[in-house]
């Protein structure tokens, strides 16, 4: 017994420690995949032997206590955390004792939705206005953090109403996870490293250290969205289900997260709902870490209540983790398409999220330098979104002193050319363009998804077909002949006849993908539609000067010097004609510009648009040949005015230019 108080202490002890770093500094130290087993198994002993439970034990909290430099929010009623579970017999046993408490005759069904990973937040809306927005601190009390939560775009300050059976209460506690998308939080880290300052191990703790920023400018910057889940206390609220709440909260103009709530009426198909969350997870374009299970109606959830820290009408499903810890067992460098040199660490081999993981990229030695990152070292990595796993921390309390640091190496490891780095560039790169490793990157990026996307060239048959002496280059592609594919081990008829129709198919890209195949530095996917719109041909864009390049809204001077140089260089030019000779035909998808009503129009946004978000209706309108401005003035056009709109209306109407509601703005863009 006495080993048992002893590991339910030192259980304790790591829990409150974990939870300082997480919810105080926003600094975790361990994968939540570890602090959930810690957590579980503290749970279990406490289960166990209740008599070795106290009421200060983690398991009975929730959240972290608070940062200081914000004022304090008592919550009118608690914000609760959700029980954990972790596999799916475990869901159909929360149904079990859901039925149980509340008897045979009981109508359940439950709705599951996303469990967004990012922090709890309460809004309260009094008479529709928004006055207080806290975080969940310890469940009681949280922190003041109004200014920060009014910089979200998605959040509003009043609440609308359009119609009689749905007025607006006086009060309102609506309750929701911020957070931020992933490539929102990878833009900002890279940001970040390139001012030499510390990154955001996730985009949850990315979110979180933006949302607790002293200083709200900080946070404007930092683009954080909101999904709304529940509501706390409410005057005179009489919903039947919890998806009815939902619906009127969208209705009020918070925004939730529907199109992935769904109704389950059996176990079975409460299963299958978090099953389709899981599998899906990756598509999401923020991260989530579970799916929550709710009762759907109220009466029922009443009925549940709660427990200490839980509600006992919901339940978490956790995933399969998407951090863990695990050895670097060497550090290898990488050549890419660029002769970019990358650092990569081959890893004892660790499940995440589902994917055995081996590699993670380390970006640069700086950034080496910057975890301490050695051969040896116990790290954690993680995969955020659909990226390649990195490593975001070294386990310091894990070193031996065995490990070995790392140093880029001074020659090329493909071709032996000495390395360079520019003076104030972080990446070094070998600078000889007809080195084997950066030709095989550029074949890669040529046939990849995003470019010529030729279907069954993967990695592996391209470096085969070159190691075979018969592909060179990217027009080689085009020559390959039926015989040349039988004669490679494992190619049989059927793949090889395959092949040759995916490469005969990828003769006609779009513009915009051919453009971006090419692999010019700096020119990814977004920029190559924009110069295909913009110049209509490879010929007219291959022969545009600096300058011209230079004056598109847009493209930056190192693209434009970037795609000035790629046309100027012989080898390429010799490329594109081979590609051309082999049949391949870029198809320009421009629009006559003059044909569209919106060509050379000047646009001004105001207010909130309810079918498309203000940077969309951006793009519209420019992919239309149109401009859009954020301010208005005599040469403005027309000002959509969406709800709420702001001071810009009236200026719009002072000056007389043309203002559209939605409808009509939608309509004239023909969408
Ligand atoms: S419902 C009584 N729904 O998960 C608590 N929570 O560990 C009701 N979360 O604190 C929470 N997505 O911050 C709910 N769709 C969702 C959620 C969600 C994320 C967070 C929330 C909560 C934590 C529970």
């Amino acid at each position: 017994m006495e080993k048992v108080r002893q590991e339910i202490d030192e259980l304790k002890e790591k829990i409150e420690y974990h939870n300082h770093r997480y919810y105080v500094l926003d600094d975790p130290e361990i994968p939540d995949a570890d602090y959930d087993r810690l957590f579980q198994r503290l749970l279990e002993l406490e289960t166990r032997h209740p008599e070795l439970g106290s009421s200060d034990s983690p398991t009975r909290k929730v959240g972290g206590e608070t940062k200081t430099g914000f004022s304090q929010v008592i919550h009118r009623s608690p914000m609760l955390s959700l029980e954990n579970c972790f596999d799916p017999q475990q869901i159909l046993d929360f149904d079990k004792r859901v039925r149980k408490f509340l008897g045979d005759d009981a109508q359940v069904h439950y709705t599951v939705e996303p469990k967004i990973d990012g922090l709890a937040v309460e809004l309260v809306y009094e008479e529709g206005r928004l006055s207080v927005a806290s975080t969940r601190g310890d469940g009681r009390v949280g922190e003041d953090v109004t200014r920060n939560i009014k910089t979200i775009l998605n959040v509003p300050l009043k609440l609308v109403t359009r119609k009689q059976s749905l007025p607006i209460p006086d009060l309102l506690e609506v309750r929701g996870e911020v957070y931020m998308d992933v490539a929102a939080f990878e833009k900002l880290n890279r940001s970040r490293a390139a001012r030499n300052e510390t990154l955001f191990a996730n985009p949850r703790n990315a979110a979180a250290g933006s949302l607790r920023q002293l200083d709200s400018r900080i946070t404007a910057r930092r683009p954080m969205d909101m999904f709304c889940y529940g509501v706390g206390n409410a005057e005179n609220l009489s919903f039947r289900t919890h998806w009815d709440v939902m619906m009127a909260l969208q209705h009020w103009g918070l925004r939730v997260n529907r199109p992935h709530i769904t109704i389950c009426n059996t176990p079975d198909e409460v299963v299958a709902g978090c099953r389709q969350i899981e599998e899906t997870r990756r598509q999401f374009p923020y991260e989530i870490d579970g799916a929550v299970i709710k009762v759907n109606r109220l009466d029922l959830q009443f009925r549940l209540g709660m427990k200490s820290r839980s509600p006992r009408w919901a339940m978490a499903y956790k995933f399969a983790p998407s951090q863990e810890m695990t050895t670097v067992l060497g550090i290898h460098v990488q050549v890419g398409r660029t002769g970019a040199l990358t650092p990569v660490a081959q890893l004892a081999p660790v499940e995440l999220g589902g994917v055995l993981v081996s590699r993670a990229t380390l970006h640069n030695q700086e950034e080496i330098d910057r975890k301490d990152i050695r051969e040896g070292d116990q790290v954690i990595v993680q995969r955020a979104g659909d990226v390649i796993p990195e490593v975001v921390k070294t386990v310091f309390s894990k070193r031996t002193g065995n490990e070995k640091k790392f140093v880029m190496p001074q020659a090329c490891p493909a071709c032996g050319t000495a390395i360079e780095k520019k003076p104030g560039e972080v990446v070094a790169r070998c600078p000889n363009v007809s080195c084997p490793a950066q030709i095989r990157g550029s074949i890669r990026h040529f046939v990849s998804k995003g470019g010529m996307n030729i279907d069954g060239l993967g990695e592996k048959l391209v470096f085969k077909l070159m190691d075979n002496g018969l592909v060179k280059d990217e027009s080689d592609l085009y020559e390959l002949t039926r015989t040349d594919l039988l004669s490679l081990d494992n190619i049989k008829e059927k793949s090889a006849a395959n092949l040759l129709g995916a490469i005969e198919k990828s003769k006609a890209p779009s513009l915009g993908r051919f453009i971006y195949a090419l692999g010019i530095r700096h020119v990814g996917e977004f920029t190559a539609a924009l110069l295909s719109e913009q110049f209509g041909s490879i010929d007219a864009l291959s022969n545009a000067s600096l300058e011209v390049l230079s004056a598109i809204d847009g493209v930056g001077p190192q693209i434009a010097e970037s795609v000035f140089n790629y046309f100027a260089d012989p080898q390429n030019r010799a490329l594109l004609e081979r590609l051309f000779k082999a049949g391949v035909i870029p198809v320009s998808t421009r629009l006559k510009q003059a044909d569209t009503p919106v060509a050379g129009k000047a646009f001004v946004l105001t207010g909130t648009l309810s079918s498309v978000r203000r940077s969309e209706a951006k793009e519209m309108i420019t992919q239309k040949g149109g401009k859009a401005g954020s301010s208005v003035s005599r040469n403005t056009d027309y000002l959509v005015a969406g709800d709420e709109p702001g001071s810009k209306l009236r200026k719009a109407r002072e000056l007389g230019v043309t203002i559209l509601n939605e409808k009509q703005f939608l309509d004239l863009l023909g969408a």
